[in-house]
């Protein structure tokens, strides 16, 4: 078939050349974004007087039928055609004739696909942004159920101080909370309506930008119409809030990875979300947390790939800028996947308070409390600091720890140890004096437990 761009030359060119041109086997997937904005250029058209009233209506319901069929599957895409843009008004024009090629008048691909990329990944952000708030209830709950469970909180992943497994959680709660903020800053910056740019540098008619705009639900237009074809940022800038999603979804994969293992047995996960081995018969592995922690590699790569395509490109159009698409589509498809799996799979993880509270029994993680037990009594805190250390040493060379070494003992390092040294040094009493604001006592982790609430509510 002859190309609807065929004109200055043949248009005939070689398969080889059509099948590495052509875009429609990935973008057609914008089908009801590109016909939705072609029905909103129609009537812009016709409220302007560009073409007659009973052409933009015919438009319409021209484009209306193409929907519905493609909806029904009466109608299915040609994958001889270079892209979706001219996929569709190639069928509008088959079965309008004459005036299906008035639709194209005052737009250009290039903020066609603009536009329809916009509105499709705006979508996208609104069911991501659902999925994440999945996985925020289910850390909400988590944390609910496991409230008053103590475990040993790491640095350098060696046990620190005592923490609660809900204080714990609810850490990642922030980061997910922030990654909603993210998503809703770049939906803001996304939501500009590039149609009306043309080709570059705007157009001779008498078009009105923002009625169609309005009509397709931005909040307002591309100022610059050698811009409004030209970017490319709010790919870039969704792929990279994806990947700070992915990069904690990673780092909460690996610690449930962790917790899973038998030398932690913090956690287990539920068999629904594990695999065996099919040599291995014990075996119960973390696949799914596994996987969300290798493709979130990909996520970055996704983001890699699209600015390194921008660099270097001149203003305005490039072909170059073709390869948007499978990016940010694999980015989107695979947050999803993640999302979908990561939610489920952390409401049906159970905890073992047991193993949590034997790992914090040991590695002398009271010991900083043990320090300030002494400050408060009067000692300045380095010298406090010196004599803690001193009594773990002791604690390692005699096999015991710091809740059994005997009062004596204690008095040969100072006389301000009392026997009221031991309900300070107790895990609990350490979880709830920590009262600062953010800390991890039940009371601070009651108030960030309701903040999230209020957040998603
Ligand atoms: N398929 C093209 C893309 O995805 C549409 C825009 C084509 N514009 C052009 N001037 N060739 O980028």
């Amino acid at each position: 078939m002859e190309k609807m761009w065929a004109g200055r030359t043949s248009g005939t060119t070689d398969s080889i050349a059509d099948d590495f041109n052509s875009s429609i086997r990935f973008d057609c997937r914008m089908y009801r974004q590109d016909i939705t904005g072609s029905m909103a250029h129609a009537a812009m058209l016709g409220a302007q007087g560009i073409i007659a009233q009973a052409e933009s209506d015919q438009l319409i319901d021209g484009l209306q039928g193409i929907l519905d069929d493609l909806e029904s599957g009466a109608l299915e895409f040609d994958m001889g055609c270079e892209d979706i843009h001219m996929f569709v008004e190639q069928v509008l024009t088959q079965r309008l004739g004459d005036v299906g090629k008035k639709l194209h008048t005052a737009r250009s691909r290039n903020d066609q696909v603009a536009l329809d990329l916009r509105m499709y990944l705006r979508e996208e952000i609104d069911e991501i942004s659902a999925l994440v708030k999945a996985v925020l209830e289910a850390v909400v709950s988590q944390a609910e159920a496991n409230k008053e469970v103590i475990l040993p909180g790491y640095t350098h992943l060696q046990r620190a101080q005592p923490i609660l497994f809900s204080h714990h959680l609810m850490a990642y709660a922030m980061m997910l909370l922030r990654d909603l903020g993210r998503l809703a800053d770049c939906r803001k910056r996304m939501n500009v309506s590039p149609i009306g740019s043309c080709a570059l540098a705007g157009t001779t008619y008498n078009t009105d930008r923002r009625f169609e705009a309005e009509k397709l639900g931005f909040d307002g237009i591309a100022l610059n119409s050698i811009d409004g074809v030209s970017d490319r940022d709010f790919c870039v800038e969704l792929m990279s809030a994806l990947s700070t999603l992915m990069m904690h979804l990673s780092r909460f994969s690996e610690e449930i990875i962790l917790w899973a293992s038998w030398e932690f047995k913090f956690v287990e996960l539920s068999d629904a979300y594990t695999t065996g081995s099919s040599i291995m018969p014990q075996k119960k592995n973390p696949d799914m947390a596994e996987l969300v922690r290798g493709k979130t590699g990909r996520v970055y790569g996704d983001l890699m790939a699209m600015l390194t395509t921008l660099k270097g490109l001149p203003l305005a159009y490039n072909k170059d800028m073709q390869e948007d698409k499978e990016a940010v589509f694999d980015a989107v498809d695979t947050v999803k996947m993640c999302l979908k799996v990561f939610a489920p799979m952390l409401a049906t993880m159970t905890s073992r308070p047991d193993n949590m509270k034997k790992a914090a029994q040991g590695g002398f993680i009271n010991a900083t409390d043990l320090a300030d037990y002494l400050v408060k009594k009067g000692m300045p805190f380095r010298s406090a600091y010196k004599i803690s250390g001193q009594l773990v040493a002791k604690c390692i060379a005699e096999g015991c720890v710091l809740e059994t070494l005997p009062l004596e003992t204690y008095r040969q390092y100072s006389d301000l140890f009392d026997e009221d040294l031991y309900q300070d040094i107790d895990l609990l009493t350490c979880v709830q004096k920590r009262i600062s604001e953010g800390g991890t006592s039940v009371q601070s982790v009651e108030a960030q437990i309701a903040y999230v609430k209020e957040q998603l509510a």
